[in-house]
């Protein structure tokens, strides 16, 4: 499999732009808590996460190949349980229906990052002291970050963890790396 700092050379190799850059770190970081709390493989959950939008700078305008542009490119660098999350995690374009935890989690881990970068920066202390209280209220404020798909991020469900309980995985596993994403 290749390694975390392989998939980031290869993620960059695509010029991608520095919010995308912020954006798949953050979905790596939690895609690690969430194999963390799970028990699962973190190196294969966070390089799924750093992976999932690598096609992305060339497939913004063909959504429909979000997804399926990047198999190519990751042949032979993941397994196929990975390939098959990272084509679900646009499942309803690519037409892979998620069916994994590591399906679930890659889509759940990616939109949350959304949710959590918008309610840090109207925080003055951004990530620090953010609760998972604060991201269910923002939840239900669909003027709030309104691009963000709710319905996903409640899919964290389908890895048996409550609301509050995957907020918090989120918060714990982005709060780290705050200064390297711009929510600092
Ligand atoms: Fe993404």
């Amino acid at each position: 499999m290749i390694s975390r700092d392989e998939a980031l050379e290869l993620f960059k190799s695509q010029n991608p732009e520095e919010n995308l850059l912020n954006h798949v770190l953050e979905a790596e970081a939690v895609m690690r808590g969430l194999a963390e709390k799970l028990g699962r493989d973190v190196e294969l959950w966070g390089v799924v996460g750093l992976l999932h939008d690598l096609d992305f700078p060339f497939t913004k305008d063909t959504p429909e190949k979000h997804g399926l542009e990047s198999m190519p490119l990751l042949e032979g660098k993941l397994p196929e349980e990975a390939l098959h999350a990272i084509r679900a995690h646009n499942g309803e374009m690519t037409g892979t229906a998620p069916e994994s935890d590591l399906d679930w989690a890659l889509r759940c881990a990616e939109s949350v990052t959304g949710l959590v970068a918008a309610n840090a920066m109207v925080r003055p202390t951004k990530m620090t002291g953010m609760k998972p209280k604060s991201l269910k209220k923002k939840m239900k404020d669909k003027s709030f970050a309104a691009k963000v798909n709710r319905e996903t991020i409640r899919e964290c469900e389908k890895l048996n963890l409550e609301l509050g309980e995957f907020f918090q995985v989120a918060i714990d596993a982005i709060t780290p790396i705050a200064d390297k994403v711009g929510l600092a």
